[in-house]
């Protein structure tokens, strides 16, 4: 997730693209940049002045620092990196050969490499190790032809596959910009004498209040009076411009009281864009970029230790239940803070698999450095591209879940499980996994992000059920197998966002302890689909109500059964066993953020937690 700002108009465009990218930092700042062109008309028409720089966007600003720029043009970008490194090099806005085309880019050119090599071929020279340069040459390359910037954006795109947002201006033609649309929002704002895009409303609500969206596979030509937009075979679409009545900081949320509600519903989103080309579903394969250069190691690894904390080590554990039963592989899972400090064995037939979102985790950093010094082969499952963990494991998969602002893990978790069914697959079909077995998770997998947003449909039924619980000062989350992980992060989740007691527990073992708490005052939380373990399951529940306990329960829609023995009853989509952990933690998700919000607790920043914790 990157953010675009561009405008055209008459006055200075370099501060008001500063401005805008600013506003857009939550969307990701490992570095950014801006171009700004002299309007045609000018003394110095078809000049331009680029600034870039790495990291935030005060970076930029010190970059810029006093320069006087006078052109009325210009494009920026603040990047979250996907290919790439954050370096100047890999900075946005990015040129063609001759520095004449220049483009800012949010989204994943998925056959980049297939393209960036035929590019290569006819002789452009990349600058860069990123995705979204190609489109800057192979709009040169159709300019080259035909001189018309439009219809080379329009026939360069027709060649795409992947996700974009895109602004492109060229000094050959500095009059407008020309923005395209798949996938990657955009926004149009509309003023007086003046026109703006961005990657969404709040860098642009400064200066008008009117806006165009624009939908996938739209091109829109803007100049300083005017837009005119089409669809990718050149007709014109027909565009209501609209009124927009939030804040600034409303709309960084995109209406959103909290970001991590937000991010809660971004899930269907981010776990496409996890899953974004790495599916091969007929022939039930998974394709995995960053583990080429391991994959003959992979396959004679003979165990697989996976690392990491917190809600990433929950990810670990439900990892290791999918990558025993289908890859057939041994897989252990500890916590960073343990196994730095144990003398865990280990060889050169030991994968180490280090799971991070922020990928600056001390703990799974260590534990990670440990097995290398012991000469395991590592690997990491990391959301921060560039980040320390991601560096220094020989080889990973990044999830390209875009930056997640809140505290509490939610869209990182699922992607993490998304990634870790992906590898699964990778590692199954390279052992014993059946082409049956390889195909039907494959075809599962893909439905999640659809089914995810079935269950976010219950929204308002989970608020109600939070507001009904919301004086219980203790909490036991329970689930057996693949959710049992999922009661402990459920749990977790509870207590950092609304300091509320929360135990989780396997269903399981729930009788030899912990059933000695419950009473009417102690309510039961079960994850409970139909699966392997139901009727297991069920047993527990009729243990807790033989005892007075109240239930919520987690189950498969359409079961009849548990709404007769829970309280309450949250449904979800059937799905693989395996994967119900990625649908049956979001109603937990949503329950943890009604309960913390209803005790006006600030569920971005809970009391006494960090986004990345750097310290042991
Ligand atoms: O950045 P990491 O994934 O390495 O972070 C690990 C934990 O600190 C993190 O998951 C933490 O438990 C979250 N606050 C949970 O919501």
């Amino acid at each position: 997730m990157c953010g675009i700002i561009g405008y055209i108009g008459n006055k200075p465009a370099l501060n008001i693209a500063l401005d805008g990218l600013k506003r857009l930092e939550y969307r990701g700042y490992d570095s950014s940049g801006i171009l700004v062109l002299d309007n045609k008309n000018s003394e110095n028409g078809g000049k331009y002045n680029v600034f870039k720089s790495v990291g935030k966007i005060k970076n930029l600003e010190t970059e810029i620092a006093d320069s006087v720029v006078a052109g009325t043009i210009a494009i920026g970008h603040t990047r979250w990196a996907t290919h790439g490194k954050p370096s100047i090099n890999n900075s946005h806005p990015h040129s063609d050969c001759k520095k004449n085309i220049w483009i800012a880019h949010n989204g994943i050119i998925e056959n980049y490499k297939t393209l960036k090599k035929h590019l290569e071929e006819q002789g452009h020279r990349f600058f860069s190790e990123t995705d979204s340069e190609v489109l800057a040459h192979l709009i040169e390359e159709f300019f080259s032809h035909n001189e018309n910037l439009e219809e080379s954006v329009r026939l360069a795109l027709k060649l795409v596959k992947g996700t974009y947002g895109l602004a492109v201006v060229s000094v050959k033609e500095p009059d407008k910009i020309i923005v395209a649309r798949s996938g990657s929002p955009l926004v149009l704002g509309v003023g007086q004498n003046e026109n703006f895009v961005a990657s969404d409303v709040s860098a642009i609500l400064n200066y008008t209040k009117k806006v165009v969206y624009l939908d996938d596979n739209e091109i829109a030509v803007i100049s300083g009076s005017d837009f005119t937009i089409k669809d990718l075979n050149n007709e014109p679409r027909k565009k209501e411009i609209q009124l927009i009545e939030w804040t600034i900081e409303e709309s960084q949320k995109k209406g959103f009281p909290h970001f991590m509600l937000k991010e809660i519903f971004e899930q269907p989103e981010s776990i496409e864009n996890s899953l974004r080309g790495r599916l091969i579903v007929e022939d039930g394969l998974a394709k995995l970029g960053g583990l080429e250069n391991v994959t003959e190691e992979l396959r004679n690894i003979e165990r697989i230790i996976i690392v990491g904390c917190g809600t990433a080590a929950y990810a670990g554990r439900v990892g290791e239940y999918m990558l025993e039963e289908y890859a057939g592989i041994p897989v252990e899972v500890e916590i960073g803070s343990e196994f730095r400090y144990r003398k865990p064995i280990i060889d050169k037939k030991t994968a180490v698999l280090a799971i991070s979102q922020s990928g600056e985790t001390a703990d799974t950093l260590e534990a990670l450095r440990e097995a290398k010094r012991k000469g395991a082969l590592t690997l990491g499952i990391v959301n921060v591209v560039g980040s320390t963990i991601a560096r220094e494991t020989v080889a990973g998969v990044y999830n390209h879940a875009g930056p997640e602002i809140g505290v509490a893990s939610t869209k990182a978790l699922t992607s993490q499980l998304s990634v870790l069914a992906l590898l699964t697959l990778f590692l199954g079909r390279q052992r014993n996994m059946s082409l049956t077995m390889g195909k039907r998770i494959a075809e599962e997998l893909k439905e999640i992000p659809q089914k995810i947003k079935i269950i976010l449909k219950q929204n308002g039924t989970i608020k109600k059920i939070a507001k009904k619980y919301k004086n219980s000062k203790n909490f036991l989350y329970l689930g057996r197998k693949y959710n049992y992980s999922i009661a402990l992060e459920g749990a977790l989740k509870l207590k950092e966002i609304s300091y509320i007691h929360a135990e989780g527990y396997s269903a399981g073992e729930m009788k030899h302890g912990p059933i000695a708490l419950i009473d009417k005052n102690f309510p039961s939380l079960f994850i409970a689909p139909r699966d392997s373990v139901y009727e297991k399951i069920m047993n527990g529940m009729e243990e807790i109500k033989a005892r007075g306990g109240k239930i919520i329960a987690i189950a498969t829609r359409g079961d009849k059964k548990i709404a007769r023995l829970a309280d309450d009853v949250i449904y979800i989509p059937k799905t693989l066993e395996m994967l119900t952990p990625i649908l049956s933690v979001i109603p937990l998700q949503l329950f943890a953020y009604y309960m913390g919000v209803s005790k006006g607790i600030d569920v971005d920043k809970p009391r006494n937690l960090a986004k990345s914790v750097t310290v042991e």
